[in-house]
């Protein structure tokens, strides 16, 4: 899905090429799970949803890059990121460790399928995440575009225990306060977290809930209508092949950039 390219690729052109901009904040959300907000370059351009390429140089001096998604949306003055820290991850173990004023590598070149335009016009646009897998959904609901787009949008997140909902939930409150969206689109946006490892108003896989039809019934649907409904989706590779077979037995067709369809998938960074 996505290529790392060599910072040594003498082919790049100007706009792709390394950029070391400063670490503005950083947020330990628990144990394992922070975030980070960086400057962005003035002439840095990108689409709600897309990822980058970014990383620090290690003690041997390589630079160690990884494909992260912004989760700020397109209109923002800064760059926000969402990591899971991995203790032996050759980037997340550093990353995890940066601190305001340090520097990050940036690569200019945004990229992605969980864009807007690799879907068909719908009216319902599900946005389907596991983990870390909400970061551009986190840039997504923040951008205007989505709500001339999509009358309802569904937000679902799994996790296992609450404390990792906490990151979601602080896009939903900043969201509160964009001016940039109308009232009216703030109304347009549900959100339906789920927790696999404690109690919690929606328990299990949300694989399971629909499986069940628990889902349906607590968002008050049916099921997928394949003619309106739309869906992105964004986790581990298991969640998204499972998914991916409940869209296509709903009659939903996949798609990409290049030929847009019913719901695209890309994979959440890992570690
Ligand atoms: P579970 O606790 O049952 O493994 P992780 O922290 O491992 O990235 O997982 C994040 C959340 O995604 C957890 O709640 C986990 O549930 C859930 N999850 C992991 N794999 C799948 C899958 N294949 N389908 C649905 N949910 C999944």
């Amino acid at each position: 899905m996505q290529t790392l390219q060599n910072s040594s690729d003498t082919h790049l052109n100007p706009s792709e090429l390394d950029e070391t901009v400063e670490v503005i904040s950083i947020t330990h959300w628990t144990k394992s799970l922070f975030s980070f907000r960086l400057q962005r370059p003035k002439s840095f351009r990108f689409n709600s949803g897309e990822f980058i390429l970014l990383g620090l140089t290690d003690n041997t001096g390589k630079s160690v890059l990884r494909a992260y998604s912004i989760a700020s949306p397109s209109w923002d003055d800064t760059l926000l990121f969402y990591s899971i820290s991995v203790e032996d991850g050759p980037l997340t173990s550093m990353l995890s460790k940066i601190k305001k004023g340090d520097g990050v590598i940036l690569k200019r070149k945004p990229t992605g399928t969980l864009v807007l335009n690799a879907l068909r016009p719908g009216k319902k646009l599900f946005l389907f995440a596991t983990g870390t897998g909400i970061a551009p959904f986190a840039s997504l609901i923040r951008d205007p575009l989505i709500y001339e787009n999509f009358a309802e949008i569904i937000l679902v997140h799994t996790c296992r225990m609450r404390e990792d909902l906490a990151f979601g939930q602080l896009i939903l409150d900043l969201r509160k306060k964009d001016s940039l969206l109308k009232g009216s689109n703030k109304k347009q946006l549900k959100y339906f977290p789920t927790l696999t490892r404690e109690k919690f108003v929606n328990e299990g896989r949300i694989t399971d809930l629909i499986i069940s039809g628990v889902f349906f019934r607590e968002i008050g649907i049916l099921g997928f209508c394949s003619e309106s409904d739309r869906a992105m989706v964004c986790g581990s590779l298991d969640f998204n092949k499972e998914m991916k077979t409940i869209l296509l037995n709903a009659g939903l067709a996949e798609g990409s950039i290049s030929d847009p369809g019913d719901f695209v998938l890309e994979r959440a960074f890992v570690g």
